[in-house]
């Protein structure tokens, strides 16, 4: 017999059954990683989304007790869960969509390239895992550092036959969400009315906020400016650093994890006008990844949308960001090419 919590087929399928004659969307999601700081707050915010009918969690460690004790919530998703790498493809068998925070997070004094070392691996064999098994997912990849570990996934792909740029997507959110927390209290707005596109990359000066571009239309002093591009830039740190050695942001990335993977469902069950900005392959710049606004469809990204007007302070900003970016990039696509 299975556990309580592994759900018969049978009970999934009448459920989903049931979902299906009420004209409710339902996509299959899964989260690798389950049972981290993210994994466990991340996998409770989805179950609470309607759009999701299946809900998966993988875990190396400890899947069973969050699987128990998030199935017992009496929102519409089942969920099941997956313990260790023998059960990763019966875990990511059907998904629409693969949420990845698997993996390890800073300590104080570290950047995010330091996790290189141990990420770039997980990542790796987590993307085999999808190429052989869920090879048209949605993939949501939050593991650090994003600048490399989206380069790893696309090259896992390629390397698979199954790779397509519109579904590989590296999780940026936190940034937008933080630019629009500090933005408002600035402007002294509900963050829910503000919104800040920001670009580049998702480590430090890579972060590129275009304050030019905020909505509502707003003017800074230079003295905010600074303020502002400091503190988004370095708001991972800022957590980091509170946190003083029990790992990095969870609470929040949840909270921006579960708004993009959102916006991805969305996009999937086919709503107009579907914007967010994402690190992605693109061709903004000569780069050939960067974070920009993505419209996103029925199948992942639509649209990469290009810059828009960028003042001098952002311009030199961009260049600042593009350097870095270029060998954070390059670093991921050597590490599988070798
Ligand atoms: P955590 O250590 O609390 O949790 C990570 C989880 O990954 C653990 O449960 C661990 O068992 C699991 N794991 C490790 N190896 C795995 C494997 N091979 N397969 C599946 N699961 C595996 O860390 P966290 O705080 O949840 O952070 C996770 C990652 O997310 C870190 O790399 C962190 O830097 C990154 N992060 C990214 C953003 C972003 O904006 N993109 C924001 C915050 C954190
Ligand atoms: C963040 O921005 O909070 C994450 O990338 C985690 C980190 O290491 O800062």
């Amino acid at each position: 017999h299975p556990p309580k919590y592994q759900m018969e087929e049978s009970s999934v399928l009448r459920r989903a059954n049931c979902r299906a004659k009420g004209g409710a969307p339902g996509f299959k999601v899964a989260i690798l990683g389950a049972a981290g700081g993210i994994g466990q707050p991340l996998a409770m915010l989805m179950k609470m989304n309607p759009l999701v009918s299946v809900l998966h969690l993988y875990d190396v460690v400890n899947a069973p007790g969050v699987t128990a004790d998030i199935s017992h919530m009496d929102t519409g998703a089942v969920v099941r869960g997956f313990l260790g790498q023998q059960q990763l493809e019966a875990a990511l068998t059907g998904m629409d969509l693969v949420v990845i925070p698997a993996g390890v997070p800073r300590k104080p004094g570290m950047t995010r390239d330091d996790l290189f070392k141990i990420n770039a691996g997980i990542v790796k064999t987590l993307c085999e895992g999808i190429a052989k098994c869920c090879p048209t997912a949605i993939v949501n990849l939050i593991s650090n550092p994003v600048n490399s570990t989206v380069p790893i996934a696309a090259e896992v792909f390629k390397k698979a036959g199954t790779y397509d740029p519109k579904r590989l997507l590296g999780v940026t959110m936190l940034d937008v969400v933080r630019a629009n927390t500090f933005v408002a209290e600035v402007l002294g707005l509900d963050p829910r009315d503000v919104n800040v596109p920001v670009v580049g990359g998702h480590a430090g000066v890579t972060i590129l906020p275009l304050l030019s571009q905020v909505k509502p239309p707003s003017s800074f002093t230079q003295e905010e400016i600074n303020y502002l591009t400091d503190r988004i830039q370095n708001g991972g740190t800022e957590v980091v650093e509170a946190k003083a050695g029990a790992g990095s942001a969870t609470l929040s990335m949840a909270y921006a994890a579960v708004k993009f993977a959102d916006a991805c469902l969305r996009g999937l069950r086919g709503d107009a006008g579907v914007v967010e900005c994402a690190f992605v392959s693109s061709q903004v710049t000569e780069l050939p990844f960067f974070a920009t606004k993505v419209r996103l469809g029925r199948n992942g990204i639509d649209e990469v949308y290009s810059l828009g007007p960028l003042n001098e302070y952002e311009r030199i900003g961009l260049e600042k960001a593009k350097k870095e970016l270029a060998g954070s990039i390059e670093k991921g696509v050597s590490f599988i090419r070798g």
